[in-house]
Protein backbone atom coordinates (compact mmCIF):
# COMPACT_ATOMS: atom_id res chain seq x y z
CA UNK A 1 0.00 0.00 0.00
CA UNK A 2 1.03 3.67 -1.07
CA UNK A 3 2.25 5.74 1.63
CA UNK A 4 -0.12 8.55 1.84
CA UNK A 5 -0.59 12.09 3.62
CA UNK A 6 -4.37 13.84 4.46
CA UNK A 7 -5.93 16.41 5.63
CA UNK A 8 -6.98 16.50 8.84
CA UNK A 9 -9.05 19.06 11.16
CA UNK A 10 -10.38 18.45 14.67
CA UNK A 11 -13.02 21.07 14.56
CA UNK A 12 -14.43 23.06 17.44
CA UNK A 13 -16.81 20.97 18.75
CA UNK A 14 -13.87 18.83 19.63
CA UNK A 15 -11.35 21.63 20.88
CA UNK A 16 -14.01 22.56 23.41
CA UNK A 17 -14.34 19.45 24.81
CA UNK A 18 -10.91 19.24 25.41
CA UNK A 19 -10.22 15.81 23.54
CA UNK A 20 -7.93 16.54 20.79
CA UNK A 21 -5.51 14.20 22.41
CA UNK A 22 -7.97 11.69 22.64
CA UNK A 23 -8.12 11.94 19.08
CA UNK A 24 -4.86 12.23 18.11
CA UNK A 25 -4.23 9.23 20.08
CA UNK A 26 -6.58 7.47 17.97
CA UNK A 27 -4.61 8.14 14.76
CA UNK A 28 -1.20 7.07 15.97
CA UNK A 29 -2.43 3.87 17.14
CA UNK A 30 -3.85 3.18 13.68
CA UNK A 31 -0.37 3.51 12.54
CA UNK A 32 -1.16 7.44 11.11
CA UNK A 33 1.86 9.85 12.26
CA UNK A 34 1.64 14.04 12.70
CA UNK A 35 4.03 15.46 10.46
CA UNK A 36 2.31 18.86 10.57
CA UNK A 37 0.40 20.64 13.05
CA UNK A 38 -1.65 24.31 14.50
CA UNK A 39 -4.22 25.45 15.92
CA UNK A 40 -6.00 28.27 13.88
CA UNK A 41 -9.18 30.15 14.29
CA UNK A 42 -11.06 30.22 10.79
CA UNK A 43 -12.05 33.65 9.16
CA UNK A 44 -15.60 33.83 7.32
CA UNK A 45 -13.66 33.98 4.00
CA UNK A 46 -10.60 31.27 4.82
CA UNK A 47 -13.87 28.47 6.15
CA UNK A 48 -15.81 29.57 2.38
CA UNK A 49 -12.70 28.98 0.44
CA UNK A 50 -11.95 26.03 1.89
CA UNK A 51 -15.30 24.46 1.85
CA UNK A 52 -16.00 26.13 -1.98
CA UNK A 53 -16.85 22.49 -3.25
CA UNK A 54 -20.02 22.48 -0.90
CA UNK A 55 -20.92 26.30 -1.73
CA UNK A 56 -24.23 25.34 -3.28
CA UNK A 57 -25.48 22.85 -0.59
CA UNK A 58 -28.10 23.74 1.72
CA UNK A 59 -25.97 23.62 4.51
CA UNK A 60 -23.29 25.75 3.84
CA UNK A 61 -23.99 28.68 5.96
CA UNK A 62 -24.20 26.25 8.56
CA UNK A 63 -20.97 24.82 7.70
CA UNK A 64 -19.10 28.05 7.53
CA UNK A 65 -20.38 29.10 11.12
CA UNK A 66 -19.55 26.13 13.04
CA UNK A 67 -16.43 26.18 11.09
CA UNK A 68 -15.49 29.55 12.43
CA UNK A 69 -17.08 29.21 15.44
CA UNK A 70 -13.99 28.58 17.59
CA UNK A 71 -10.50 27.22 17.15
CA UNK A 72 -9.51 24.23 15.27
CA UNK A 73 -6.82 22.03 15.29
CA UNK A 74 -5.48 21.53 11.64
CA UNK A 75 -2.85 18.91 10.75
CA UNK A 76 -1.53 16.31 8.02
CA UNK A 77 -1.01 13.17 9.06
CA UNK A 78 1.23 10.51 7.19
CA UNK A 79 1.12 6.98 6.88
CA UNK A 80 -0.22 3.41 4.46
CA UNK A 81 -3.45 4.16 2.67
CA UNK A 82 -3.52 7.36 5.30
CA UNK A 83 -7.16 8.90 3.19
CA UNK A 84 -8.93 5.81 3.48
CA UNK A 85 -7.30 5.27 7.07
CA UNK A 86 -8.35 8.47 8.57
CA UNK A 87 -11.71 8.21 6.97
CA UNK A 88 -12.26 4.70 8.81
CA UNK A 89 -10.97 6.44 12.11
CA UNK A 90 -13.49 8.85 11.71
CA UNK A 91 -16.64 7.42 10.88
CA UNK A 92 -19.53 8.31 9.24
CA UNK A 93 -20.74 12.04 8.51
CA UNK A 94 -23.85 11.44 10.78
CA UNK A 95 -22.09 10.45 14.02
CA UNK A 96 -25.76 8.46 14.25
CA UNK A 97 -25.12 6.16 11.58
CA UNK A 98 -20.95 6.13 12.83
CA UNK A 99 -19.64 2.78 13.66
CA UNK A 100 -19.26 1.84 17.25
CA UNK A 101 -15.22 2.95 18.19
CA UNK A 102 -14.82 5.85 15.55
CA UNK A 103 -14.18 8.73 16.27
CA UNK A 104 -17.33 10.34 15.24
CA UNK A 105 -19.18 8.03 17.26
CA UNK A 106 -17.47 8.08 20.65
CA UNK A 107 -16.85 12.10 20.11
CA UNK A 108 -19.39 13.93 18.39
CA UNK A 109 -23.50 14.46 18.17
CA UNK A 110 -24.96 15.93 15.82
CA UNK A 111 -23.93 15.61 11.39
CA UNK A 112 -23.03 19.76 12.17
CA UNK A 113 -20.60 19.32 14.82
CA UNK A 114 -19.09 16.40 13.76
CA UNK A 115 -15.83 16.16 15.48
CA UNK A 116 -13.33 15.86 12.21
CA UNK A 117 -12.54 16.00 8.83
CA UNK A 118 -10.61 14.04 7.08
CA UNK A 119 -9.41 14.51 3.06
CA UNK A 120 -12.01 12.38 0.83
CA UNK A 121 -9.10 11.63 -2.16
CA UNK A 122 -5.51 12.11 -3.19
CA UNK A 123 -6.08 15.69 -5.12
CA UNK A 124 -8.15 16.79 -2.45
CA UNK A 125 -5.52 15.82 0.26
CA UNK A 126 -3.14 17.84 -1.46
CA UNK A 127 -5.00 20.83 -2.06
CA UNK A 128 -6.15 21.26 1.75
CA UNK A 129 -2.75 20.44 2.56
CA UNK A 130 -1.73 23.48 0.54
CA UNK A 131 -4.42 25.37 2.14
CA UNK A 132 -2.61 25.13 5.59
CA UNK A 133 0.55 24.10 5.29
CA UNK A 134 3.81 25.40 3.19
CA UNK A 135 6.42 22.25 2.21
CA UNK A 136 8.54 24.31 5.07
CA UNK A 137 5.62 23.71 8.05
CA UNK A 138 5.81 19.71 7.27
CA UNK A 139 8.25 17.63 9.09
CA UNK A 140 7.88 13.95 7.32
CA UNK A 141 9.64 11.15 9.46
CA UNK A 142 11.99 10.29 7.19
S1 LIG B 1 -18.39 13.96 3.19
O1 LIG B 1 -17.81 13.40 4.40
O2 LIG B 1 -17.63 15.12 2.71
O3 LIG B 1 -18.61 12.96 2.16
O4 LIG B 1 -19.81 14.40 3.66
P1 LIG B 1 -20.81 15.39 3.00
O5 LIG B 1 -22.16 14.89 3.31
O6 LIG B 1 -20.46 15.60 1.55
O7 LIG B 1 -20.57 16.70 3.82
C1 LIG B 1 -19.60 17.66 3.49
C2 LIG B 1 -19.29 18.49 4.70
O8 LIG B 1 -20.45 19.14 5.16
C3 LIG B 1 -20.75 18.77 6.50
N1 LIG B 1 -22.20 18.59 6.60
C4 LIG B 1 -23.01 19.42 7.27
N2 LIG B 1 -22.76 20.54 7.95
C5 LIG B 1 -23.84 21.16 8.52
N3 LIG B 1 -25.10 20.71 8.44
C6 LIG B 1 -25.39 19.60 7.75
N4 LIG B 1 -26.65 19.18 7.66
C7 LIG B 1 -24.31 18.90 7.12
N5 LIG B 1 -24.23 17.78 6.37
C8 LIG B 1 -22.93 17.62 6.07
C9 LIG B 1 -20.00 17.49 6.76
O9 LIG B 1 -19.66 17.38 8.12
C10 LIG B 1 -18.79 17.66 5.89
O10 LIG B 1 -17.81 18.43 6.56
P2 LIG B 1 -16.30 17.95 6.54
O11 LIG B 1 -15.58 19.01 7.31
O12 LIG B 1 -15.89 17.88 5.09
O13 LIG B 1 -16.28 16.64 7.22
Amino acid sequence: MAVERTLSIIKPDAVAKNVIGDIISRFEKAGLCVIAARMAHLSQSEAEQFYAVHRERPFFGELVGFMTSGPVLVQVLEGEDAIARNREIMGATNPKEAAPGTIRADFAETIDANAVHGSDAPETAAQEIGFFFSDEQICPRG
